[in-house]
């Protein structure tokens, strides 16, 4: 082998060393489309944390779970200002988080966030939900109203 082809041959390794790099690098950063993107970051730029002073201690408890759980792969600011406010909207997301690798939130966890961010969403998020009911049928408008009320008659005092 002459000098002209080892030094070829180790550029071509070198190539193929960094080609290897960056398909691994792009596997392992969460790439997100475009749109998710911009979605995301405009959550994120407000508020992270909630005021829960005059939540039911029930609820604060849960608040900590939320906050603990939800805010370990991106900013708690995420969920706080997503466009979710319906139950049934926290309940699939809560479970496509879950899902994810390495989430590490248990069923109870899970529960006691959608209890969490049913019962927020339905005060703190009201002007959203009622504008989302607004354009439901009577059927699921009825079915959403059931479940945010279970929640609040489990944590109000009576
Ligand atoms: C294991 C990492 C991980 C954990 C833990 C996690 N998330 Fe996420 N979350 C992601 C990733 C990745 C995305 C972006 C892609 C997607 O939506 O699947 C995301 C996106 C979101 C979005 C934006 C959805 C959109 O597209 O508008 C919300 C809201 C959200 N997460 C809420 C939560 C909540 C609530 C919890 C706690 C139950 C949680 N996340 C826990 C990884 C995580």
């Amino acid at each position: 082998m002459n000098m002209n082809t080892k030094c070829t041959l180790f550029l071509l390794g070198t190539a193929a060393l960094t080609l290897t790099w960056a398909g691994v690098a792009r596997v392992t950063a969460q790439e997100l489309d475009p749109e998710t993107k911009a979605r995301v970051e405009r959550f994120e730029k407000g508020p992270a944390t909630i005021d829960v002073s005059k939540y039911p201690d029930g609820i604060k408890d849960n608040y900590e779970v939320f906050s603990t759980k939800c805010a370990q792969c991106h900013k708690l600011s995420r969920p706080i200002n997503s466009d979710y406010a319906r139950p049934d909207e926290w309940s699939r997301y809560i479970k496509r988080m879950m899902n994810k690798p390495g989430s590490g939130i248990s069923s109870t966890e899970g529960k006691k966030i959608y209890e969490f961010l049913t019962y927020d969403s339905s005060i703190r998020k009201k002007a959203m939900l009622d504008e989302k009911l607004a354009k439901a049928t009577p059927e699921d408008k009825a079915a959403v109203e059931t479940k945010i009320k279970e929640v609040h008659d489990k944590y109000d005092k009576k």
